[in-house]
């Protein structure tokens, strides 16, 4: 299987960051990664594999070299996604003869892509553990179950002219029938091999079953739901988790809740990465001096897809400084420091590239267009050291189904495999 088969596997079978933590663990595992625990003493040897996880939705990795403590080479991702998350109470009879789910968003998705849609529901329950305390277990209902209809066109002549969704009354799903209250729940609980009467809370997202695709003349791209930021968050970890750590410390984070601005206890604004760091130095007699100096001479990849051209709407990208799908890994640049990049940073970056033969190409947003922001800015104010901004091109950010070039995907894997092993 190549790698973009083993993308769209990974995609497929992570609809929730909880999920592609997970999954991002069973691959670190299988590679001999050990798991250290956030609330236990560290046990660190020099040539050892390990990684850590906060929440259950964010994942950090590292390789010791054989030569111990030394610089931190770091890659960055995000294993979160745009998408609803469900209520506290979600179950909403009050429209005669239907049952709805309430929802609120979870980030900025192009909502209309969420209507018409088969749809179905992943996360976590958290459970009476039987002994008075509680336990969490990962679910996915993973099979189509609701759907969020949109009007039709007679009662909304001007649908095609732009419509104003709103969250709140146009984005419930349809999930069953006055008589179904109680059901997804227990749906639920019964695949996780738990009582519906013993669930005490749940974070629960919706999500599409859509298998990824590949297409085009020469089936050059490929489709699928939250390929920002898998798609990155995948290619790092895969690379580090076939790297052997040569110089440097080899570090790659997935970290949760990038859609909604990273701050939290598992977002790359928090001290997730820097505890991490600190105590991997502590953990190996590390003075402090020495592990400020680690990442005072260390080097960091922050991966967040970017912008492809997009083909009808080429206009709403700079002349010059516009990239492709198929044409190499993105640098993205921004003069107000929405990205980290800067003239360091980028020539480290290219260097890395032009050793594993991958070719990069050059962001920017036109000068009158405000773009997103992303990781390595706000986790360079915990970790501050030389970062770079890097990303693959994609189109459809933030649709419940993106596209995205088949070749971008062993250009970034070479690339992190370049950085980890020079
Ligand atoms: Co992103």
């Amino acid at each position: 299987m190549d790698n973009l088969e083993r993308f769209l596997n990974f995609a497929e079978q992570s609809p929730t960051a909880f999920h592609a933590a997970e999954n991002l663990k069973d691959m670190l595992k299988e590679a001999g990664f050990r798991e250290l625990k956030e609330k236990d003493p560290w046990m660190i040897d020099e040539g050892g594999k390990y990684f850590v996880t906060r929440n259950d939705s964010a994942v950090i990795a590292f390789l010791i070299p054989r030569s111990g403590f030394s610089p931190f080479k770091i890659a960055a991702a995000h294993g979160d996604s745009p998408t609803f998350k469900l209520k506290p109470i979600f179950e909403d009879g009050t429209e005669k003869g239907y049952l709805r789910l309430n929802v609120e968003k979870y980030g900025g998705m192009i909502m209309s892509t969420w209507l018409d849609r088969p749809l179905s529901v992943a996360g976590r329950l958290v459970t009476r553990d039987g002994h008075g305390g509680i336990m969490t277990k990962l679910v996915n209902l993973d099979r189509d179950a609701m759907v969020i209809p949109n009007l039709p066109i007679h009662f909304n002549r001007k649908v095609n002219e732009g419509y104003a969704w709103n969250p709140q009354t146009d984005m419930l799903p349809l999930y069953g029938d006055g008589a179904d209250t109680g059901k997804l729940l227990k749906e639920l609980a019964e695949s996780a091999g738990v009582r519906a009467e013993d669930v005490l809370a749940h974070d629960l997202f919706l999500y599409s079953r859509q298998p990824g695709s590949i297409w085009g003349a020469e089936e050059q791209f490929f489709s699928c739901g939250r390929i920002d930021d898998l798609e990155c968050a995948w290619g790092c970890m895969t690379a580090l988790a076939t790297s052997e750590a040569r110089e440097g410390i080899a570090v790659c984070a997935v970290f949760d809740n990038e859609e909604v601005g990273s701050l939290s206890k598992q977002g790359a604004n928090s001290n997730f990465l820097y505890d991490t760091l600190t105590r991997i130095g502590r953990a190996l007699g590390a003075s402090d001096g020495e592990i400020r100096a680690a990442m005072a001479d260390g080097f960091m990849i922050s991966a967040d897809n970017a912008h492809a051209v997009h083909p009808n709407h080429p206009e709403f990208y700079d002349r010059q400084n516009r990239v492709y799908m198929n044409q190499g890994v993105v640098i993205k640049h921004n003069a107000n420091q929405k990205y980290t990049t800067d003239a360091v940073s980028d020539a480290q970056f290219t260097l890395i590239c032009e050793r594993a033969e991958v070719p990069v190409q050059h962001f920017s947003n036109r000068s009158d267009i405000v773009g997103g922001s992303t990781l390595g800015n706000l986790s360079n104010a915990h970790v501050s050291l030389n970062t770079v901004d890097i990303g693959l091109a994609q189109l459809a950010m933030h649709s419940a189904c993106e596209t995205a070039g088949t070749k971008d995907l062993d250009y970034l894997v070479r690339a992190m495999e370049s950085f980890w092993k020079e």
